[in-house]
């Protein structure tokens, strides 16, 4: 399973790419405004730099939401760098841009995914990733994981190339169940993915280890 960082915060893109364990990034709208990145340029040049530190896939995500719009968004995110994948959110117009950018050799990632028939449809129109929302959708008392197996066995069945993206990630935990649930890719916070390092045994092992060394 990939690793990416759900954010657009350089400090945090470092410090995972420093672990040696990031293969890409997603941002969204309100990751970028958390930023306070404004403005077109200032868009682009962010996303320069994002794709600068990591090699790996980084999605942009339109702001359009008609087709004709979307292709012309997403054309300029795309022509950005060779890693940015238009990240095209799960509506109608949206479908039928995905479709069009596969057809034209851009590479998509469907977003604001609920459940397994958009994701069909996703894979249909030949997204590189669809990227189901966990946490939100445990947050409305459904199971986020169980979409993240129920598409990753569809996709299996029907032969689908597009790689299933876990996002709305909230917990280490969350990215485990992920990579049991046959998820190709798990989007998280920083903590998430620091949190996979905690374990309380650890730290008193290596404290006894470290006491007995003195010894040696
Ligand atoms: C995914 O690509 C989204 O940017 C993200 O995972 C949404 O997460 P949230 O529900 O924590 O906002």
């Amino acid at each position: 399973m990939k690793f990416f960082l759900d954010t657009a915060n350089l400090a945090q893109i470092k410090e995972a790419n420093d672990l040696g364990i990031l293969d890409g990034i997603t941002t969204n709208p309100s990751l970028m405004a958390k930023e306070g990145i404004k403005g077109k340029e200032a868009i682009d040049n962010h996303y320069k730099t994002i794709c600068e530190i990591v090699n790996g896939d980084v999605s942009a995500e339109v702001f359009s939401t008609t087709f004709n719009e979307i292709i012309e968004e997403g054309k300029k995110l795309a022509a950005i760098h060779p890693n940015i994948v238009v990240k095209v959110p799960m509506i109608k117009d949206g479908v039928k841009a995905v479709k069009w950018f596969t057809d034209n050799g851009i590479r998509t990632n469907v977003t604001l995914v609920f459940n397994a028939g958009q994701a069909i449809l996703a894979a249909k129109a030949g997204a590189a990733y669809v990227s189901p929302f966990i946490g939100r959708i445990d947050d409305t008392c459904w199971d986020g994981v169980q979409l993240v197996a129920q598409i990753a066995n569809i996709y299996s069945i029907q032969g689908f190339k597009t790689e299933v993206l876990a996002a709305s990630i909230r917990n280490a935990n969350h990215i485990i169940q992920c990579a049991e649930a046959g998820a190709d890719v798990c989007t998280c916070p920083l903590d998430s993915i620091l949190g996979l390092l905690k374990h309380p045994l650890t730290d008193i092992g290596l404290a006894k280890f470290l006491e007995d060394a003195k010894k040696m």
